[in-house]
């Protein structure tokens, strides 16, 4: 710890203090105390195939793998960028999330409690009922011509048979590629045109909150573009939630079926395809700085592993004892790792939850935990902040007696949402978990252990073991001790992206041109005398709005996609519970007139292009943007001026004409 001085600022105040583990909380872990962890990290450093082997053991493997168990490069200058683990092993992640447990005697036990979105509907799967479920679309999927290798699109709320789903293109070696049920059409249709599925799983149609989602609606115009486009989906599997009449959207004769017809009548018994522990498991579409989304591919082996280790070392999961709840949608990394595969692969019975967490009230999710005694509760810090917004009376009204661990993940967590989560939610005795990962990394990279690591509120603390960090000057060179600088990590995790799917350039390029021979994150990080890391954003043109991850770029294209946009850039700005909102500077075309019905619209492309969960808060007319006199415009100026801070532009000679800077801080908010 470093020496705090009793004039400290708040800021250091709140740096320096510490949350030690409840004894409860350590005699439990599975890893105890600092030193434990730092034995386990060190020994998965410098002796990684012992380590990862005998992680690897506890799962079920078709084939071993040879050794080493990791062969990579990640130096461009020494050729292509490739990482492979567990080379030459087979393996099946459905068997072992599913099959496993039910052939460990464990059937009976609930694999999902299933929340729908108004109160008193609800639905329990245990874990023979899944694998029944996993093995009768395997069956449908298969009449319809799907086999390894092929790619299936899922369009989907949380029901059971999202994760289901998931677990069942693993099971017969297809690549799932989910959707989130929040994109548009438009954006449906780019993700489908990328991955070319033949067939999409889908839902009639569900309510979020009061709000009613017409996902079937969706996909049908979503498959309209993309034939548009030159490609046809043949085949369209429908669960009836809502009915079509109410919702919106038609089936398509001989192309969509019904669950009911196409599934239910199908034998409950499917082999698994033993699948090489390199071959791709799913492609999970995610936001650059540049327009077009990229296909994160994540394959069979490492992945498991990864999802397997974390779940069960960061949340110290004991499937007997433990009811788990992650509030993350499958259509996010965040849901498939720590809903539908980790904690499956631990035999663990979790909580699923349909809704939002503001619906009917904002007590409902402690309403949830009460009702089925919820002991790890996993969600992101907008949440959190919406929640505390509503007051602790929501909290308090229910008994929480039952949790014992909390965890965060999105985005950085401000230490006042922090210490709220700590002291009204987890009644001052849960250890919180502030899990730093990414689409990419597959699981978590930076993260407490609960029995190990003393807490820094808002810090994400150490690294996960096999994790090496360093953080970079940006010159490129290793910092040592305190520091701050780009977070970058130096080699590579059994649950680490391959590539980006049909665009190896890309991934080489977007990850490992910047800095030779490491894995760039995209954040900026800083590291305190403990040694522990504090992210602090990130430092390239992506947007992170309630724990979304949006490119500046896509935005942007967006707006110019209506006709009198001529050029659009886009900030972000803090937000008190979204963490960041989106604000736009929008140029029209000569001859057009701002006017707050051409705002609406604009919003509504953007709505449409990507989906409502990216609309702008702002948008601010620019008659003309500051630029470099090489065109390049200055995001930096932008984002003062969108925060009132125009008194604090720093260096703005190379601008090509300053007086836009005048002329923008005089259109605010007009
Ligand atoms: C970006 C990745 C990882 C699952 C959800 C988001 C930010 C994520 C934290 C955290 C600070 C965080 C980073 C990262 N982020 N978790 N605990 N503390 N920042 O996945 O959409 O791929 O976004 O989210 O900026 O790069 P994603």
């Amino acid at each position: 710890m470093s020496d705090a001085g009793d004039q400290k600022t708040k800021e250091q105040a709140s740096i320096d203090d510490k949350f030690f583990p409840p004894d409860a909380i350590v005699e439990r872990a599975y890893v105890q105390g600092l030193s434990g962890y730092k034995d386990l990290y060190e020994r998965s450093l410098s002796d990684p195939d012992s380590f990862w082997s005998e992680q690897a053991e506890t799962l079920t493997w078709h084939k071993k793998w040879s050794s080493p168990i990791c062969k990579y490069n990640l130096n461009i200058e020494n050729g292509p960028v490739n990482i492979s683990w567990f080379d030459g092993a087979e393996t099946n992640i459905s068997w072992n999330a599913v099959d496993r447990n039910v052939e460990a005697g464990l059937g009976d036990r609930v694999a999902f409690y299933w929340e729908g979105n108004d109160e008193g509907v609800e639905r329990t799967v245990t874990y023979a009922q899944l694998k029944s479920m996993v093995c009768r679309i395997a069956n449908y999927l298969k009449s319809v011509g799907v086999k390894r290798g092929d790619d299936v699109t899922l369009y989907m709320s949380l029901v059971p048979e999202l994760p289901a789903a998931m677990a069942t293109c693993a099971r017969i070696g297809a690549i799932h590629s989910v959707v989130f049920g929040g994109f548009s059409a438009e954006a449906l249709a780019d993700r489908i045109l990328d991955s070319t599925p033949n067939v999409v799983i889908t839902v009639s149609g569900t309510m979020r909150g009061p709000k009613p989602i017409p996902l079937k609606a969706i996909v049908d115009e979503a498959l309209q573009i993309s034939e548009g486009k030159g490609h046809t989906v043949h085949h369209v599997l429908m669960l009836e939630q809502l009915p079509l009449s109410d919702v919106g959207g038609s089936m398509k004769a001989g192309r969509d079926v019904t669950w009911r017809e196409a599934v239910d009548s199908q034998p409950d018994d499917c082999p698994v395809e033993w699948m090489p522990a390199e071959a791709p498991l799913f492609k999970l579409y995610t936001s650059g700085s540049t327009g077009k989304p990229k296909g994160v591919l994540h394959t069979a082996g490492g992945y498991m592993v990864g999802a397997m280790v974390t779940t069960k070392f960061v949340f110290d999961v004991q499937p007997v004892s433990d009811v788990y709840w992650c509030t993350a949608d499958c259509g996010w990394i965040t849901g498939h790792t720590y809903v539908t595969y980790g904690p499956l692969l631990l035999g663990a019975t979790q909580v699923i939850f349909e809704g939002v967490p503001t619906w009917p009230d904002a007590g409902r999710c402690w309403s949830i935990v009460d009702k089925y005694k919820v002991t790890i509760f996993y969600t992101a810090p907008t949440a959190i902040r919406a929640l505390h917004a509503r007051g602790d009376a929501f909290v308090t009204r229910y008994s929480r007696a039952s949790l014992r661990l909390l965890g965060s993940v999105g985005e950085p967590i401000n230490p006042e949402a922090w210490r709220w989560y700590y002291e009204v939610v987890g009644g001052g005795r849960c250890p919180i978990m502030d899990t730093w990962w990414q689409t990419e990394t597959g699981s978590h990279m930076i993260t407490p252990l609960p029995g190990a690591t003393p807490l820094k509120p808002g810090c994400a603390t150490l690294p996960f073991f096999g994790v090496e960090p360093a953080v970079l000057d940006e010159k490129g060179n290793e910092l040592q001790g305190p520091c701050e600088g780009i977070l970058v990590i130096k080699r590579p995790w059994p649950s680490m992206m391959r590539t980006v799917a049909g665009d190896h350039k890309r991934f080489e390029q977007t990850y490992f041109s910047a800095f030779k021979g490491y894995y760039f994150t995209g954040d900026g990080c800083r590291r305190d005398s403990d040694g522990y890391y504090w992210i602090t954003g990130r430092v390239d043109d992506v947007l992170n709005v309630s724990g979304h991850r949006i490119g500046t770029a896509e935005v942007e294209s967006a707006l110019v996609s209506h006709p009198v946009c001529v050029e659009a850039a886009v900030v972000a700005v803090e937000h008190a519970i979204k963490g960041q909102s989106i604000y736009a500077f929008v140029t029209l075309m000569t001859g057009s007139e701002p006017s707050d019905a051409l705002r609406k619209e604009l919003i509504a492309t953007v709505r449409k292009v990507i989906g409502p969960f990216a609309a702008p808060d702002v948008i601010h007319w620019a008659p003309g943007l500051p630029k470099t006199r090489s065109g390049k415009i200055m995001r930096r100026v932008l984002r003062k001026i969108a925060a009132c801070e125009e008194d604090q532009l720093g260096d703005t000679s190379t601008l090509a004409d300053p007086s836009v800077v005048q002329q923008l801080v005089e259109l605010r908010g007009k």
